[in-house]
């Protein structure tokens, strides 16, 4: 009998990745010039799928594409074919298979998605995985494929280590979890000279305490570990005719936040030698994961987006005036910061214009053409676009919200969200991001958001359970979960 899968026995905690969704993938692949298949009808793989919380998420917000995925480990398949079928989701279909045995004959994908699996496989796995990506890939379509790098995980390695080493006596995985914790926190409360090692491997230590048991396990402890260099995987991905074509988080790719001296050496590169400068940035940033889009080596990339690439685009932006500005802050100046923390100072009245259209427009998004309007020029919209795109002032989506800006009158959530929080508080939004609901009111009103109640109707029957809320507190309650791109009506 064979050794009984490391993913069943522990399992793996399934998330929503936003940066793997078809509306990201779109739309790094629209700015650097290909035509990518559209969200709304596409067809998505992804490997190692885990419990599929991430494509079915996808599959019942969008349900004109199609949905494929599989995972070596059965447990998790199970639970998630379980929750496909609840939702009676007819476009995704969740297979136990190992990646070794797939054939082409799986069909075409315009994406192909694989989160947490490459670092954490062999050599010939990985591989299979960029062979497979190639074979199978549309001719303008985009793999994402997640790695644990280097140098950044040189530190983790050493984490890695005093964790192996402390916990080699146990046998349990639960065991060896508190054994690995027990022993990274008591390094770092006691390292010694604590201070010359700097807060970041302090802070790495400490996260590492908090990670989610069955996490920490896999991606941590788990028995194959296998950073790389950027330059390292490309080489890889460029043996199965793959190329670069970006980072599914586009702010990594963005060259303004270093030194002069470091920006002048980045900006020296230019759009043929971007492998020489992505490696550059991971050695100044210490990076340590990344997120690479790669598509066929026969597509013609440009660079440098055009306006009419973003012509289709929706624009949002979570930014807000920092309200009293800082004292550093001129007077014509205003200083935007979003709730992650990304921040841009403009004395430009465009831009000010812009942003206060973006911001009445919030949760929702405004058409790019919009944009022009206020620009007064469709070349400096989308240059100012782009250029708050790459900083994270603001978000792109390949067409408008899938979710209501504003609660209607009898308002909703999606049947997924309805399940997700009969299990949990963390519930997945029309984003594509995992979002908590707490308390019991909250959670007891989105348990009755089916579209079928009426204000009046909702406040009663909150009553009955025994949750009685005023008016009020509804249209309140009803405005958070839209702010939150929960509601679909
Ligand atoms: C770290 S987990 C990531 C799961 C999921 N992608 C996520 O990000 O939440 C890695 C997954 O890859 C799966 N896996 C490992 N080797 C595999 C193979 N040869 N074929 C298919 N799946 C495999 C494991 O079973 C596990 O579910």
């Amino acid at each position: 009998m064979s050794a009984p899968n490391v993913y069943d026995a522990v399992a793996y905690p399934g998330f929503a990745h936003a940066q793997t969704h078809p509306d990201r993938l779109f739309t790094i692949a629209a700015l650097f010039g290909m035509t990518p298949a559209p969200p709304d009808r596409c067809r998505v793989l992804e490997v190692g799928c885990g419990d599929g919380r991430n494509l079915i998420a996808m599959a019942s917000a969008l349900p004109g594409s199609t949905f494929v995925g599989f995972d070596l480990a059965a447990r998790p398949i199970e639970s998630g074919r379980e929750l496909a079928e609840r939702l009676r989701l007819k476009n995704v279909t969740l297979t136990q298979q190992d990646l070794m045995s797939v054939t082409p004959e799986l069909g075409r994908f315009d994406y192909v998605i694989a989160h947490g699996f490459y670092a954490w496989v062999p050599p010939p796995v990985q591989d299979k995985l960029l062979a497979l990506s190639r074979e199978v890939l549309a001719p303008h379509g985009v793999a994402y494929v997640s790695y644990n790098a280097y140098p950044g995980c040189r530190i983790r390695e050493l984490f890695r280590d005093v964790m192996l080493a402390q916990g080699r006596g146990a046998e349990e995985p639960s065991a060896r979890i508190e054994a690995a914790k027990a022993a990274i926190d008591f390094v770092r409360r006691n390292l010694v000279g604590a201070s010359d090692y700097g807060n970041w491997m302090l802070d790495e230590m400490e996260k590492l305490v908090r990670q989610d048991p069955g996490a920490l396990y896999h991606d941590t402890l788990g028995e194959i570990y296998s950073p790389c260099t950027f330059l390292e995987f490309m080489r890889r991905a460029g043996g199965h005719g793959l190329q670069y074509l970006g980072e599914a988080e586009f702010l990594e790719m963005n060259d303004e936040p270093f030194s002069p001296e470091a920006v002048e050496r980045l900006r020296s590169f230019g759009p043929d030698r971007i492998l020489e400068k992505e490696q550059l940035m991971d050695f100044l940033k210490m990076r340590s994961f990344r997120q690479t889009l790669l598509c066929r080596n026969s597509v013609a990339l440009r660079r440098a987006p055009a306006s009419e690439d973003l012509s289709r685009f929706h624009v949002s932006t979570r930014a807000r005036a920092v309200s009293p500005p800082s004292p550093s802050t001129k007077s014509a100046s205003i200083e935007y910061r979003t709730p992650k923390g990304a921040t841009m100072v403009t004395d430009s009245p465009v831009f000010q214009r812009l942003m206060a259209r973006l911001e009445k427009a919030w949760p929702g998004s405004v058409p790019f053409p919009e944009l022009v309007g206020v620009c007064g020029d469709a070349a400096a919209a989308a240059q100012l676009a782009v250029r708050m795109y790459a900083t994270a002032i603001v978000d792109l989506h390949p067409g408008p919200p899938r979710f209501a800006p504003r609660p209607g009158a009898t308002p909703a959530v999606s049947a997924l969200v309805r399940l997700q929080i009969e299990r949990s508080p963390l519930v997945t939004n029309r984003l594509h991001a995992d979002v908590r609901i707490d308390g019991d009111a909250a959670r007891e009103l989105v348990r009755r958001l089916d579209g079928r109640r009426s204000r009046a109707t909702l406040l009663r029957d909150l009553a009955a359970a025994g949750v009685p809320l005023a008016p009020e507190a509804l249209e309140a309650g009803l405005q958070q979960l839209a702010q939150l791109a929960l509601l679909t009506e």
